[in-house]
């Protein structure tokens, strides 16, 4: 392979997990404020697949061919103009462009270094589902010690960290998730886990001052009534309904990243180095292997992050 030259899995149509394909493109060049990662792992999220089947191409189109892919750990390649904070070889994580791919781009503002302690197929799982979690819970929520939280998926890529972010900040956690994920939910430092295929969730929580939910539909629609009055629906999954929240008493909000988050990832790999916090990798594909790891994710089910292996 020409040294300009790298491996990318892209999709040239929208459809099913097998329109993704190996192919052979150009390496990107970093433009002002960016940076060229090697990336050895990427992250698959569920807006991936999403994106990829063209759920989502009304409001968010995607310029075909797309590569997929924005969490991504790596080492840095090249800098380009105006960064300071990276340098070439240093490990890094972060949220980035086209991460399913041997080489990405990510802005320096969404960046910060390694945990010493993970693994690059660990470290990937770290930035969207982290920082959703942060947002929705520190930013959308204002979560307070000492208050009940619920989070809805608590296994996921997403709750699996809302889960340890809530306990660490001392709040007391409800967690639901199906049976073969609830002693991982109670490993993750939840108070209760709710096994929703044996229970249902109303019979077993009430007076909850935050939800965060990552399953949406009849989930997010039963969990109105489990919170106090003036408690707060944070919807990770769809959208949020003011409507709704208005009726009963109770809010609700969206979950927004911030578009500048290494100062976010810099607190959680300090959480992770710590301890404090663990990643959890639910299943590692090579990156030709990119359809089936979309098969796995788009089944809903699973445990922390489905993640793209890509070098060593
Ligand atoms: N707004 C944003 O910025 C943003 C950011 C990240 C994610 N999202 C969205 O949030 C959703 C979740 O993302 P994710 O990455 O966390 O997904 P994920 O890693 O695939 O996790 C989904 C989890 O939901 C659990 N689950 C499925 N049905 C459930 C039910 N009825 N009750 C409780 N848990 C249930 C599954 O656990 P079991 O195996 O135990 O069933 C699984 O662990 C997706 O729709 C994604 O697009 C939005």
């Amino acid at each position: 392979m020409s040294g300009d030259q790298m491996r990318a899995a892209r999709f040239h149509e929208y459809g099913a997990p097998d329109v993704l394909v190996v192919d052979q493109v150009p390496r990107p060049e970093p433009k002002e404020g960016e940076v060229l990662i090697r990336v050895h792992a990427a992250g698959v999220n569920p807006i991936d697949w999403k994106l990829r089947a063209g759920y989502l191409k009304e409001f968010m189109p995607v310029q075909l061919p797309y590569t997929p892919g924005y969490d991504l750990a790596g080492t840095v390649e090249r800098v380009g103009p105006g960064v300071t904070e990276f340098t070439p070889g240093q490990a890094v994580f972060g949220r980035g462009m086209g991460a399913y791919a041997e080489y990405a781009m990510a802005p320096a503002t969404a960046l910060a270094p390694k945990p010493d302690n993970t693994s690059f197929d660990e470290a990937t799982t770290i930035a969207i589902g982290g920082v959703t979690a942060w947002a929705g819970l520190f930013d959308a929520a204002n979560l307070q010690a000492g208050q009940r939280l619920l989070v809805q998926g608590a296994a996921g890529g997403t709750g699996s960290y809302a889960v340890q972010l809530g306990n660490w900040k001392g709040a007391y956690v409800i967690g639901t998730a199906s049976s073969g994920n609830v002693e991982f939910v109670r490993s993750l430092g939840a108070n209760e886990i709710v096994d929703y295929t044996t229970t249902a969730v109303e019979e077993a929580v009430s007076g909850v001052d935050v939800v965060l939910d990552t399953v949406g539909g009849e989930v997010m629609d039963r969990s109105w009534s489990l919170l106090q009055p003036n408690g707060i629906l944070v919807e990770v999954a769809g959208m949020p309904d003011e409507e709704a929240a208005r009726q009963r008493g109770v809010r609700t909000s969206g979950v927004q990243a911030p578009p500048e988050i290494s100062g976010i990832l810099r607190q959680l790999a300090a959480l992770i180095q710590s301890g404090a916090v663990k990643t959890e990798v639910g299943a590692a594909f090579p990156l030709d292997q990119a359809a089936q790891a979309h098969a796995l994710s788009e089944t809903g089910h699973g445990r922390g992050r489905i993640v793209l292996h890509i070098a060593d």
